[in-house]
């Protein structure tokens, strides 16, 4: 089980205002934020990091709304990192998310969902590198 995940704060939910409120519930969650950037995501840039899904019929829609604007992606480390973040994520659909949960309190739908967290030790580990290189983690 490793310590650190990837995360990012979706373009729905920076547009609305809501990254500090995010943050803030981060780091009351126990989370030690090693790396952290804005940055607005190009088509191919958002087609790269979400190839695994490329055969889904969302995948269009995903990375067109993925580079519709900033976005910020971090990088979390708590002790079972990823679960913990899944925790604090809740449900990908934000109407099935429980009370408590980022998707509940920021969500709007199963599309624009808020914020992203990696599935596995694996994926952190990939998801982590295609934004931030060593140097970037603190
Ligand atoms: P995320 O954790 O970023 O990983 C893939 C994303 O695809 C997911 O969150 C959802 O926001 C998005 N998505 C859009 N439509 C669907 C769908 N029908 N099923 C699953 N994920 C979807």
């Amino acid at each position: 089980m490793g310590n650190l995940t990837f995360g990012i704060v979706k373009p729905d939910a920076v547009r609305a205002g809501h990254t500090g409120n995010i943050i803030q519930r981060i780091n009351e969650a126990g989370f030690k934020l090693r790396a952290m950037k804005t940055l607005h995501m190009s088509q191919r840039g958002a087609e790269g990091f979400y190839a695994v899904h490329r055969e889904r019929p969302f995948f269009a829609g995903l990375t067109e709304f993925m580079s519709s604007a900033p976005c910020v992606v971090m990088v979390l480390e708590k002790e079972g990192a990823v679960k913990a973040w899944r925790d604090l994520m809740g449900a990908t659909d934000p109407a099935k998310a429980d009370e408590g949960t980022l998707r509940k309190d920021f969500g709007g739908s199963l599309g624009e969902n808020a914020v992203h967290g990696s599935d596995s030790d694996e994926n952190a580990a990939i998801e982590i590198a295609y934004f931030f290189s060593q140097l970037e983690l603190v």
